[in-house]
């Protein structure tokens, strides 16, 4: 089994619909605080079941929800086909489906700890190629080396207390402990990366990359990282720098 057929396969990895509905609100609620303005253009790749992407499409122009899982893709379809201001792609319909350098702001929450290297080597060639100039890629929820499970567990019980699902929370980890998860995690690899390295693979992508706060979801022990496109080297007097980006953003800001 892959993890995309893993995915496919409704895997029960919430406590229930209350958990999955809790969950999929507090991303786009995070998703919406990133957003650089009303006009933008927003992929949510690895987009997941979505159910509050409505909430997202109401306060960017476009929203485009990718997932590799066909499953997935039938139930977004038959939950927001009808809005013509999202879309919904397989991976590998993007490379096509959507003009070069369009999108304002692409996320990707929850998705590269399950993508082998050489995939998500290509999936940063095409998220770099559909940024927009000033766009921005927000990576979430990436797991650091040596994560606790009790903290893992003790955030998702503080967030289940707070959204009502407390009880049927200490049951699904329960049953996540039992599950294939688990043994897929170890059987199939999950990718776990220190702040340093994931600046290092965005930047040896052609991004400009830094640690972002806060992240998205319910697990501030994992991490998030804000890329642009880099910028090429600009000299300061005596001083080159490649903060890339950033650095230029930051000027043109003062100069506007
Ligand atoms: C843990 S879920 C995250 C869903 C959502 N982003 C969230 O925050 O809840 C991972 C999702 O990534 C999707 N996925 C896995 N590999 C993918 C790939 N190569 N391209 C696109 N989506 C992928 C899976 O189908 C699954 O829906």
């Amino acid at each position: 089994m892959s993890w995309i057929e893993f995915w496919d396969g409704k895997p029960p990895i919430y406590a229930n619909a209350r958990h999955e509905a809790a969950h999929y609100r507090q991303i786009a609620e995070d998703i919406v605080a990133n957003l650089p303005g009303p006009g933008c253009h927003v992929l949510d790749y690895g987009c997941g079941a979505a159910l509050s992407a409505d909430r997202v499409a109401d306060a960017c122009a476009q929203l485009t929800l990718c997932d590799a899982s066909a499953n997935v893709r039938q139930a977004l379809t038959a939950h927001f086909g009808k809005r013509s201001d999202i879309g919904i792609l397989a991976p590998e319909q993007i490379a096509a489906a959507l003009p070069d350098r369009s999108l304002d702001l692409i996320v990707a929450n929850s998705v590269i700890q399950y993508l082998p290297a050489e995939d998500l080597r290509k999936a940063l060639i095409l998220w770099r190629t559909k940024l927009a100039d000033g766009g921005r890629l927000l990576i979430a929820d990436v797991v650091p080396p040596g994560q606790s499970p009790v903290a893992d567990a003790a955030a998702l019980l503080k967030f289940a207390a707070a959204n009502g699902f407390f009880l049927a929370a200490c049951t699904g980890l329960v049953k996540t402990y039992f599950s294939d998860y688990r043994k897929l995690r170890s059987s199939l690899g999950f990718q776990v990366f220190d702040e340093r390295d994931m600046i290092a693979l965005l930047s040896a992508g052609g991004f400009a990359a830094r640690r972002h706060f806060p992240n998205l979801g319910h697990n501030s022990d994992r991490m998030a990282f804000m890329a642009m496109h880099a910028a090429p080297t600009v000299t300061i007097g005596a001083v080159s720098t490649l903060n890339g980006a950033f650095a230029q953003q930051n000027r043109s800001a003062q100069e506007g």
